[in-house]
C-alpha cells in the first residue's frame, strides 16, 4: 500500500509523531496558531487521515470535502470540536487520548485551586510590583483545604483523580455524576449527592465533564446561587460548561468567592470584566501541560490514526460502531 497522507493541524512533540515520520507522507501546519479553516478545507481533500486539536472545528462540511479520509485523530481527550455523528455517519472512526493526561489534567486542577485559595497570583503581583513592604499578620489570607467539602461535577477518571488529590489534602469528598461509582465511595469515602446538594454543600466546585448539549451552561445564575458565598469555582473541564457572563456577575457581586479557570467559553477569547477581578486565576488551557503527557498524547494518537489504517484495532475509538459495522470490532 502507498503511505498514507496525514493531514496533522499544528507541531506536536517531535518525540511522539515519529511513526508519522517513518510511515506517512507528512502534511503538517508548522505554526504556532491554529490552521486557518480555508487552508483545513483545501488540505483535507487530499488527506488519507487527520489528526487535530481541539481547536479546529470538524464539521459536516469538512468532512464532506475529504472524501478520503479513513481516520480522524483528536489530540485530546474531550473531542467536543468534532461532529462525531457525521464522522460516523461517513464510517470514519475518530480516535482520542484518555488515560495519559488524566494526572496532568487533576494536578491542574489543583495548582489553580491552591493559587486560588493561597491568593498566589495576588501575592506575585504585589512582589512584582514592589508592594510587599513586610510580612503582616493579615496580609493576603486565604482558605485551609483541610476539612473543607470537595465537589466534583463530573466522576471520570480525571474528576475520579481530582478527588484522590482532595482525599490527600484531607478534604470531605461529594460528586456528581450520571452514574454512581461505588470504587469512588468505597475507595476514598466519597457522598454521591445531586448537583444542587452538591452546589450547595461545597466550599470548592470543580468541574470535569466533558462538554455535550447537557453540559453546555450547566453553571448559570440559578447553580452560582445555590453556592456558598465564599465558595471557589476550578473550570479544567470545557470552557462553555460556565455562563461566562454569570460567572462574573457572581463573582463581582460577592455570590461566590473565586474562580480558578484554565478553560473559556469563546477560547482563547476571555469575557474581558473577568480581567479586572482579584478573586480570578486565569491559565491558558494548560491542564495536560507537561512535556511528559504532550509527548504520551502525540505518541497515543499516531498509534491509533496508523494501527487503524493499517488494520489494527485501537481501543480510543469514541465512535467503535464505525468498526463494528465494518467488520472489524469483534
Ligand atoms: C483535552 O485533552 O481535552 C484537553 O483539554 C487538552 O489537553
Amino acid at each position: 500500500m502507498d503511505r498514507p497522507r496525514i493531514l496533522l493541524t499544528r507541531a506536536l512533540p517531535e518525540e511522539g509523531i515519529e511513526r508519522l515520520h517513518e510511515e506517512c507522507e507528512l502534511d503538517q501546519w508548522d505554526h504556532d496558531h491554529p490552521m486557518p479553516r480555508g487552508e483545513l478545507m483545501e488540505r483535507i481533500a487530499s488527506a488519507d487521515a487527520l489528526i487535530c486539536l481541539l481547536s479546529d472545528r470538524i464539521d459536516e462540511e469538512l468532512l464532506r470535502r475529504g472524501a478520503r479520509l479513513r481516520a480522524i485523530g483528536v489530540y485530546a481527550v474531550g473531542y467536543d470540536n468534532v461532529d462525531v455523528n457525521a464522522a460516523t455517519a461517513r464510517g470514519i472512526p475518530v480516535f482520542n487520548t484518555p488515560g495519559v493526561l488524566t494526572d496532568a489534567t487533576a494536578d491542574m486542577a489543583f495548582a489553580l485551586l491552591l493559587s486560588l485559595a493561597r491568593r498566589i497570583v495576588e501575592g506575585d503581583r504585589m512582589v512584582r510590583e514592589g508592594r510587599f513592604h513586610s510580612w503582616g499578620p493579615k496580609l493576603l489570607l486565604g482558605k485551609d483545604l483541610r476539612g473543607s467539602t470537595l465537589g466534583v461535577v463530573g466522576a471520570g477518571s480525571i474528576g475520579g483523580a481530582v478527588l484522590r488529590r482532595g482525599k490527600a489534602f484531607g478534604m470531605d469528598l461529594v460528586y456528581h455524576s450520571r452514574t454512581r461509582k461505588d470504587a469512588l465511595e468505597s475507595e476514598l469515602g466519597a457522598r454521591y449527592a445531586g448537583l444542587d446538594e452538591l452546589l450547595s454543600v461545597s466550599d470548592v466546585v470543580s468541574l470535569n465533564v466533558p462538554l455535550t448539549s447537557e453540559t453546555h451552561h450547566l453553571m448559570g445564575a440559578r447553580e452560582f446561587g445555590l453556592m456558598k458565598d465564599d465558595a471557589l469555582l476550578v473550570n479544567t473541564a470545557r470552557g462553555p460548561v460556565v455562563d461566562e457572563v454569570e460567572l462574573y456577575e457572581a463573582l463581582a457581586s460577592g455570590r461566590i468567592g473565586g474562580a480558578a479557570l484554565d478553560v473559556y467559553e469563546r477560547e482563547p477569547d476571555v469575557y474581558a470584566p473577568l480581567l479586572k477581578l482579584d478573586n480570578v486565576v486565569l491559565a491558558p488551557h494548560l491542564g495536560s501541560a507537561t512535556v511528559h503527557t504532550r509527548t504520551k498524547m502525540a505518541r497515543m494518537v499516531c498509534d491509533a490514526v496508523l494501527d487503524h489504517l493499517s488494520g489494527g484495532r485501537p481501543e480510543n475509538c469514541v465512535n467503535p460502531s464505525v468498526l463494528v459495522s465494518k467488520g472489524e470490532g469483534k
